[in-house]
């Protein structure tokens, strides 16, 4: 299962990554969760990438192709993988289209998930993360079990510094000038599987499963 997981911010691409993960055993290559990192350790593609990230903007396509192009070669990938975040438009598309066919790789699916501007923003607003191992939590639909603290490896929960409402505005804009036109470009190649962002988490996940079990039955 080669994977792309298409959505605009909060869709819950990392939700259903980390679930992907887990019952396909294949790795979540997330180039925010890496950028994230990157800043946190303050390393120079970390300073670098934090302008564009605090103003919702895309980091420039050659830093981020060069990076997922590395990830893309690394060992736990080379039996499927799921892109959480990759590619964001047509010229990470066609720069991953590159990399694939140069190590006879072929995507299985594209997965895209809607869900409305409103809800996006409420689930944004009440997101918290693990800055340590990346768990995912929202303080109502999926909260800790222990306030404030990740139920998985005990860290103090955080707010994204780009889970501001204005950001997160500036993110969907970028979402549907940027990203959104890649779905035809993935349905014009009989990839594309919509998925309905606003379902449940463990339902999306049921309906996820189904999809792409077809999806890669008829490859
Ligand atoms: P990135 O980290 O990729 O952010 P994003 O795409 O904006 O997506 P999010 O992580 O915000 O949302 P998600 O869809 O994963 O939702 P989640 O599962 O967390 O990118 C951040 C920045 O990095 C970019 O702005 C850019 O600057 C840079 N960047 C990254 N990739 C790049 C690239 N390729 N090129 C250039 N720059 C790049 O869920 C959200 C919340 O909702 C959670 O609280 C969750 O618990 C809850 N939730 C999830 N599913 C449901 C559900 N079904 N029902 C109710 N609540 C739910």
């Amino acid at each position: 299962m080669n994977i792309i997981l298409l959505g605009p911010p909060g869709s819950g691409k990392g939700t259903q990554a980390k679930r992907l993960e887990e019952k396909f055993k294949i790795p979540q290559l997330s180039p925010g969760d890496m950028l994230r990192k990157a800043v946190a350790m303050k390393t120079p593609l970390g300073l670098k990438a934090k302008s564009y990230m605090d103003k919702g903007e895309l980091v420039p396509d050659q830093i981020i192709v060069q990076m997922m192009k590395e990830r893309l070669e690394e060992k736990d990938a080379q039996e499927g993988f799921i892109l959480d975040g990759f590619p964001r438009n047509p010229q990470q598309a066609q720069a991953l289209d590159k990399m694939l066919k140069e190590s006879g790789r072929e995507i299985t699916a594209v997965v895209e998930i809607a869900v409305p501007l409103t809800e996006i923003v409420e689930r944004l607003s009440l997101r918290r993360t693990c800055a340590n191992c990346g768990a995912v939590y929202h303080l109502k639909n999926n909260p800790p079990s222990s306030a404030g603290v990740c139920g998985q490896c005990g860290t103090s929960l955080v707010q994204r510094d780009d889970d501001r409402e204005e950001i997160i505005q500036k993110r969907h804009e970028v979402y549907e000038s940027q990203t959104k036109p890649l779905s035809r470009h993935y349905a014009q190649k009989g990839l594309l599987v919509r998925l309905n962002g606003a379902l449940p988490i463990s339902t999306m996940t049921q309906e996820l499963m189904v999809k792409l079990r077809e999806k890669a039955r008829t490859a």
